[in-house]
């Protein structure tokens, strides 16, 4: 009884370890992996635009105005908000919701850290 749960203690003190800072979402990794086929990294922008628009200078920038791409879909041409911090984590929880019609073929980023993760590297990266 007593050694089964001092296997217990010892088992969820893995589980903190192992779920701890070692998985914080890596917000520059994440924007590497699940935007970086479609879109330029902004921090290395400055090229011709990929798939996807250029995000540099994203945030305080109306959605579907960077003169660099010619391809937005009317619906994000004619979308009239503001990126800020907020309405890009929105956003990038579920593309379709926010603006329905966009060309931006990508499901989302369910998960609320990951989500924090590339909103902070993009507020930093895309100044
Ligand atoms: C499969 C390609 C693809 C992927 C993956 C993708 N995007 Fe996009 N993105 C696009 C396209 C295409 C548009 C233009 C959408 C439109 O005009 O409706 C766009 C538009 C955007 C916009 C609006 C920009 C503006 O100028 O208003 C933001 C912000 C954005 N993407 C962020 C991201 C982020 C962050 C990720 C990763 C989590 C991501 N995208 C992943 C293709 C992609």
């Amino acid at each position: 009884m007593k050694t089964c749960a001092l296997k217990l203690v010892a088992l969820s003190a893995f589980v903190v370890l192992i779920s701890g800072p070692a998985a914080a979402a890596d917000g520059a990794q994440l924007f590497k992996s699940r935007c970086g086929i479609c879109h330029w990294d902004p921090a290395q922008a400055g090229e011709k635009p990929r798939q996807g628009p250029s995000l540099k200078k994203l945030i305080g920038r109306t959605a579907g105005s960077e003169k660099s791409f010619p391809r937005y879909s009317p619906a994000m041409k004619k979308a009239g908000f503001t990126w800020t911090a907020d309405k890009l984590d929105t956003y990038l929880d579920n593309p379709r919701k926010v603006v329905p019609g966009t060309s931006m073929a990508f499901v989302g980023l369910k998960k609320p850290d990951e989500r924090k993760a590339v909103v902070d590297y993009l507020l930093k990266a895309s100044r």
